[in-house]
């Protein structure tokens, strides 16, 4: 059997979800509450705007979706100032990195990102059999210098997940414009700013500028973060014309549900919603930063919804005993960081839940 499998297929490890709170009551027998703070959702709930564009709509779910997600595609247009053809939506934007590397990458072809980075990257260079090179970050923040240092006349793709998941570190203006100017034209350039509403950082890069420039450069965003929307499965990806048409030639059809669609499109105008999210990070952040450096827990400062922590042991018992106490956080052994944790910053009520969580469990 093992025979049929493709040979780039054989040793994928398949990517690892945040544990979902209804399999953790299962397993555990929790009635209570279950806190997820393990997939860096948006504990705020979806957008109010977004949930009555879902209601009003739910009685067109028989019919098709626009394959063309024309509405979502004007309003993003307008709202980034870009070409709606210098967009392109996808089921989430996992879905886009699978459809980049199936339309630009070849066998044995070189993929360079960071180790840590956001796992799909890998996964989905393994699936066409790139070569793929995973450059150690320093101090928790993605290698620059490293990474060029590993561009060959075989590299196709640069994956940067900005900021970083799972470590919260950015890069610059700076140092993207470092990376920018080592690739040569016969390589992509992803840059996945997957949690770019919560930044606030004068010195985080105008990505789109490179698109402007012509440059071959794929940009991801998303609206299962700030937006709320994780379960409708919206990210959308800004590149040149020809970048998009290629994803377009491997897309399949129909690929955004018709409700996702309405949802996003609803998601984008609510300003509230999305300024109140980014309050409750930025106030949760520093709650938790205050309560780890009392615990005397290392932390590493965060751009993003979540932040890693450092626990100084091995994080296997300390993950079973929160989700005992109703709270499941994401631990980082799989991204070769065995004494880490991330957690994401929830409301009030759950981050001060975590942090008694972790008083009982010895931390003061
Ligand atoms: C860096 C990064 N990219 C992409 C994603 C996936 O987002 P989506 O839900 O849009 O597929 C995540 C989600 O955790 C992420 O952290």
């Amino acid at each position: 059997m093992v025979n049929l499998i493709r040979e780039s297929v054989k040793n994928i490890k398949p990517y690892i979800p945040g544990k979902p709170i209804e399999e953790v009551k299962r397993e555990l027998g929790i009635t209570g509450e279950v806190d997820k703070l393990a997939s860096n959702e948006n504990p705020l709930g979806p957008s109010p705007l977004a949930m009555k564009a879902v209601k009003d709509s739910i009685q067109e779910m028989n019919l098709y979706p626009d394959d063309a997600n024309f509405y979502l595609k004007n309003k993003l247009a307008e709202y980034l100032n870009v070409s709606t053809d210098e967009l392109f939506i996808g089921n989430g934007s996992v879905e886009i990195i699978h459809y980049a590397t199936l339309a630009f990458l070849n066998s044995s072809e070189r993929v360079i990102m960071a180790k840590p980075s956001f796992i799909m990257g890998k996964i989905e260079s393994q699936i066409m059999d790139g070569e793929i090179v995973e450059v150690p970050v320093k101090n928790y923040k993605t290698d620059v210098e490293g990474i060029i240092s590993k561009i060959n006349s075989k590299t196709k793709i640069i994956y940067i997940d900005n900021p970083n998941n799972p470590l919260g570190s950015m890069l610059t203006a700076e140092d993207v414009e470092k990376i920018m100017e080592n690739a040569n034209e016969d390589i992509l350039v992803i840059l996945d700013e997957a949690y770019y509403e919560y930044i606030d950082r004068e010195d985080f890069p105008e990505s789109i500028k490179y698109i402007k420039d012509n440059r071959n450069v794929l940009v991801l965003r998303t609206f299962s973060k700030i937006y709320g929307l994780a379960g409708m499965r919206v990210g959308y990806g800004i590149a040149k014309k020809e970048i998009i048409n290629a994803l377009n030639r491997v897309r399949l059809p129909f690929n955004i549900g018709r409700l996702s669609q309405v949802a996003a499109l609803a998601a984008l105008d609510d300003d509230k919603h999305r300024e109140r999210s980014k309050k409750m990070v930025a106030e949760g952040k520093r709650y938790l930063y205050e309560k780890f450096e009392n615990m005397h827990i290392p932390y590493i400062k965060s751009e993003t919804n979540f932040i890693a922590i450092d626990i100084k042991r091995d994080t296997d018992k300390v993950f079973t005993n929160l989700q005992k106490k109703g709270i499941i956080v994401r631990p980082l052994k799989p991204y070769g960081l065995p004494t880490f944790l991330r957690v994401t910053v929830g409301l009030s009520e759950q981050n001060k839940r975590f942090i008694d969580a972790l008083k009982d469990l010895g931390w003061n």
